[in-house]
């Protein structure tokens, strides 16, 4: 077989004279391998700060509450993210980001664009959408039927112990007490290891306690710094209609 890398011939290591010095394969490899472990979907690899863009935000609607513009909150939330990934190369004990708004708002995008960022700066992160963690967690309990790799302790602990946690779609889903209390054991965890998370969620802040009880609610409040966007049109539509043109 060829080898992958022009360069090393997948030695690793190039011999500079005497010197042998790693290859930039070396690290190439370790960012794929980093991209692979955080389970991002393919589909969010483009989800960017470089892409994310701004002419879905209107400037001439008004969020009442803050008399800030939806283009002004969404700027706002935009550098949150920016600031995020600057702060956790210094500090993996940075606060996190809890994104609200309604469907279609670009909460995920911003999300991914964080661990995008940080994947290719050789950061470990886990990307988790909420409903499928749950369901994964209880596939494992059907020991007749579950083939699968992982046991609900693999799952949780991981989710736990990764140095970012990305929780998409904390959304307004009916918990049961079973569910609240995984959700709630992950993060009472990361915040006893002061370890950052990244909400998304469609539940404004001031209802979260209503699906995930006080005491999960209180915790994410001190962890993450609430953000919110607004948009007068589901992203999501927009874009289908903008490609049936
Ligand atoms: N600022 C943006 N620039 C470009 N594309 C965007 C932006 N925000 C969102 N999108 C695109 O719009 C679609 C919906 O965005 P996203 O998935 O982030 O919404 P969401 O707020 O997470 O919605 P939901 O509550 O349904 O999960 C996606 O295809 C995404 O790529
Ligand atoms: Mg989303
Ligand atoms: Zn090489």
């Amino acid at each position: 077989m060829n080898p992958v890398c022009k360069l090393c011939g997948d030695r690793g290591i190039i011999l500079t004279g005497e010197v042998a010095v790693p290859c930039v394969c070396v690290r190439q490899k370790a960012v794929t391998r980093l991209f692979k472990a955080s389970r991002l979907p393919k589909k969010l690899l483009n989800c960017t700060l470089a892409n994310f863009n701004f002419k879905y935000y209107a400037r001439d609607c008004l969020d009442v509450e803050k008399g800030v513009s939806y283009y002004g909150i969404a700027k706002l939330a935009y550098q949150a993210a920016g600031n995020f990934v600057a702060k956790f190369m210094q500090d993996p004990n940075t606060d996190g980001l809890l994104f609200s708004g309604q469907v279609g708002s670009g909460k995920t995008f911003l999300a991914c664009s964080i661990a995008n960022a940080l994947l290719k700066k050789g950061k470990v992160v886990l990307f988790v959408v909420v409903p499928d963690l749950l369901d994964q967690i209880r596939s494992t309990y059907n020991s007749v039927h579950y083939n699968g790799e992982y046991t609900e302790y693999d799952l949780v602990d991981t989710a736990r112990q990764v140095p970012l946690l990305i929780l998409d779609d904390l959304g307004a889903h009916n918990y049961t007490e079973w569910s609240r209390n995984k959700i709630y054991s992950i993060i009472n965890y990361r915040l006893n290891h002061r370890l950052p998370i990244i909400v998304t969620t469609n539940i404004t802040p001031e209802d979260l306690d209503e699906y995930l009880g006080e005491r999960t609610t209180s915790r994410l409040l001190e962890m993450c710094r609430p953000y919110r966007l607004l948009v007068d049109m589901d992203i999501r539509a927009l874009q289908r209609k903008e490609k049936d043109y």
